[in-house]
């Protein structure tokens, strides 16, 4: 008959054998160790990854209107599923970003870029025991590497202050990785990231600026309109004395659904754009000969950068 010590003392052994086999077996899915790094922490390019790791994400460099450079980033499955259950990274984990050059020309779907040769890969290898400590490649909880398109075989980053760590500063408190550009790991990643420079608002603005059009014309154009507002409200179906000119541009003259326009304007051919708004302001009465608008308004708006004013204002309406 076993004692209770001896009983008690095996089931403490199968404990500890399985917590070991368990870290074990996750050291082995995810560890990069005798792997791809040695025991000095050189670290190798894999071979094959492009076919057996994850596409996490990609970033398109535009240098002005076109893309020159497409990273592709990559890590090994296991790696991705450990993040997006603990929200970190395990260690051993290894992550390579493929830089390429880039191509565009029209496609079916506008200006579309495409993948050029490799120019070169980044890795990064997370160490949690300050394994390297003498290897300049090593540090602040990773091992750093690059490797350069021509040669997959010669490491060339000497250390990782000077070759890296730099650019990387921004995303420090995300443990020095760009997380947030690769949604595969989970909803978190998206708080790192920066405050979009380009919001749908400045995009407005910024399209404006494109177009030469600048916000103190704009102010101006609401002013000047305060005179249209009496008759015409900029709410889609709601008339007044005057139809809704709310999706005026591009409209034909008498082309508001509900309002009871004149027999004039609904036989006039005139499309409204800056040319023929600028033409009715001028002369209410007479551009559309027997309007209603020529009757209530036949003053219209005098002054030319008044009129042109209004106009760039209607337009953003
Ligand atoms: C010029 C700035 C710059 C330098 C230098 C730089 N990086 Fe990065 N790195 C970035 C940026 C920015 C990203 C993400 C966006 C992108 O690629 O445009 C990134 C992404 C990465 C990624 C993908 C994972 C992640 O963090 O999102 C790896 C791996 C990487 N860098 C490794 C390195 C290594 C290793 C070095 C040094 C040998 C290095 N980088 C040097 C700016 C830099
Ligand atoms: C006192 C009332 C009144 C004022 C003020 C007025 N309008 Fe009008 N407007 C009308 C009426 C009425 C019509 C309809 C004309 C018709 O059916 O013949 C009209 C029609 C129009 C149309 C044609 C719309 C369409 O659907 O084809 C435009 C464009 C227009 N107005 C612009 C303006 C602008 C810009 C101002 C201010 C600078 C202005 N109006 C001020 C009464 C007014």
């Amino acid at each position: 008959m076993k004692s209770l010590r001896s009983i008690g003392g095996q089931l403490l052994l199968s404990a500890a054998l399985l917590v070991a086999a368990i870290q074990g077996a996750q050291a082995d899915i995810v560890s990069a160790y005798g792997k791809y790094v040695d025991d000095k922490g050189n670290i190798a390019l894999p071979e094959n990854f492009l076919l057996e790791w994850v596409h996490m994400g990609s970033w398109a460099v535009l240098e002005g209107e076109k893309a020159s450079g497409l990273h592709n980033v990559y890590a090994p499955r296991d790696v991705v599923e450990y993040y997006q259950k603990n929200h970190e990274f395990p260690d051993g984990a290894m992550m390579i970003k493929e830089v390429r050059g880039a191509r565009g020309s029209t496609h079916t779907t506008g200006e579309a870029f495409w993948a050029q040769d490799v120019a070169v890969w980044f890795i990064m290898v997370k160490d949690t025991q300050n394994r390297f400590p003498d290897n300049a490649l090593w540090g602040e909880g990773w091992g750093w590497a690059m490797y350069e398109g021509k040669d997959r075989t010669k490491q060339v980053a000497s250390d990782y202050k000077s070759d890296c760590l730099g650019c990387h500063v921004p995303v420090q408190d995300a443990d020095w990785t760009y997380v947030y550009g690769y949604p595969v790991l989970g909803d978190e990643v998206s708080k790192f990231a920066p405050k979009a420079e380009v919001t749908p608002a400045k995009a407005e603005e910024k399209a404006m600026a494109d177009s030469g059009i600048d916000e103190a014309v704009l102010k101006q154009g609401e002013k000047v309109f305060r005179r249209c507002k009496a008759c015409h409200s900029l709410e889609a179906g709601k008339h007044r004395t005057g139809p809704s000119l709310a999706g005026l541009f591009g409209r034909k003259a008498g082309g508001a659904e509900g309002y009871k326009y004149s027999q004039a304007m609904l036989d006039s051919d005139v499309v409204w754009n800056a040319e023929t708004l600028d033409a009715h302001l001028l002369d209410v009465p007479n551009f559309i000969p027997g309007n209603k608008m020529g009757k209530v308004f036949p003053a219209g708006v005098k002054k030319a950068e008044d009129r042109k004013a209004v106009i760039e204002f209607l337009k953003t309406q």
